[in-house]
C-alpha cells in the first residue's frame, strides 16, 4: 500500500473527452477514453487524498472512493472545475478539452438538406489557462498531447498556462496517448525536462507522476 502522503489534501482531476453538441443527437468529440485521468484519480485516492474527478465522455471504469462528477462540454467542465478550484490543493488536467464548439446548437435535430453543410465553430475557454491565471497556492498540472516537437510545445504550455508541471505525450507513438492502456510521457517543469518515462501502464504512469508531484508540493510548502 502507498503511504498516505496526500492525506486530507483536496485533489481535482479532469478526464475524458468533452462533447460539443450540434443538435440533440449529434456532437463533436475526440478519442479520449478517460483512462489516464481515472488512473490519476485512483493513484491520488490511494495516497489518502480527497479526490473529485470531473469526467467528460469516458469508457473508463468508475473508481471506488472518488467523487465523480459527469459533465458534457468544455463549458460544463469549466464551471465544474471553477466551483471547486479555490479549495483545491492539487489540480491535474488530463481531459481532452475541445478547442472549438459549434457556434449554434440546434434545439431540434438538424434535417438533411443541401449537398453541403458548413459548420461554424468558435473557440472554447481554455480551462487550464484560466486556472493558471487564478492560481493562488494550488499545484497545477497540465497535459500536452502533441504529434511533433513535444518539448517545445510542452514548455510553451507550461509558461503560457502558468502550470507547475506539464505531462507531455507524443500521441503519434504506438502505446501512447488516446484510448490505449499504456502511455509514454515526458514531464516538464520550469527548469525543462524533469523525467522521461518508458512505455508503462497508465496506472503506473499515474503512480510515478504522483510521486513527483508530492515531492514538489512538499518542497513548495517548505516542508
Ligand atoms: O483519456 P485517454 O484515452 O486515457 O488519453 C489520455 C490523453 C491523451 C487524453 C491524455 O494523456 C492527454 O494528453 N490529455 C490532454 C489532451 C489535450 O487536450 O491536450 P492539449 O495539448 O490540447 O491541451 C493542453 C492542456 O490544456 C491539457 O491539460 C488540457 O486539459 C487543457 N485544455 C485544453 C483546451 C481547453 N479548452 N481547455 C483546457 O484546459
Amino acid at each position: 500500500a502507498q503511504s498516505q502522503e496526500l492525506k486530507g489534501k483536496k485533489v481535482l482531476v479532469t478526464a475524458g473527452g468533452t462533447m460539443e453538441r450540434l443538435d440533440p443527437v449529434r456532437y463533436l468529440t475526440n478519442d479520449s477514453s478517460g483512462k489516464m485521468g481515472f488512473a490519476l484519480a485512483e493513484a491520488a485516492a490511494t495516497r489518502g487524498a480527497d479526490v473529485t474527478l470531473i469526467a467528460a465522455r469516458t469508457t473508463a471504469n468508475p473508481v471506488a472512493g472518488v467523487n465523480t462528477i459527469h459533465v458534457e462540454s468544455a463549458e460544463d467542465m469549466l464551471q465544474a472545475v471553477l466551483e471547486r478550484y479555490d479549495s483545491a490543493e492539487l489540480v491535474i488536467k488530463a481531459a481532452a478539452v475541445a478547442d472549438y464548439r459549434p457556434v449554434t446548437k440546434a434545439s431540434t435535430k438538424i434535417k438533411k438538406g443541401k449537398e453541403k453543410l458548413v459548420l461554424e465553430l468558435e473557440r472554447t475557454t481554455d480551462i487550464l489557462k484560466t486556472l493558471g491565471e487564478r492560481k493562488k497556492d494550488q499545484f497545477l498540472v497540465g497535459f500536452a498531447a502533441e504529434t511533433e516537437q513535444l518539448e517545445q510545445y510542452a514548455m510553451d504550455k507550461l509558461t503560457r498556462k502558468n502550470a507547475d508541471l506539464i505531462v507531455g505525450n507524443d500521441v503519434s507513438q504506438e502505446g501512447a496517448g488516446f484510448n490505449v492502456d499504456t502511455n509514454i510521457v515526458q514531464i516538464f517543469g520550469s527548469e525543462g525536462l524533469v523525467e522521461s518515462l518508458p512505455m508503462l501502464s497508465k496506472r503506473e504512469v499515474a503512480d510515478r507522476l504522483m510521486t513527483l508531484i508530492t515531492t514538489r508540493m512538499k518542497a513548495a510548502q517548505g516542508a
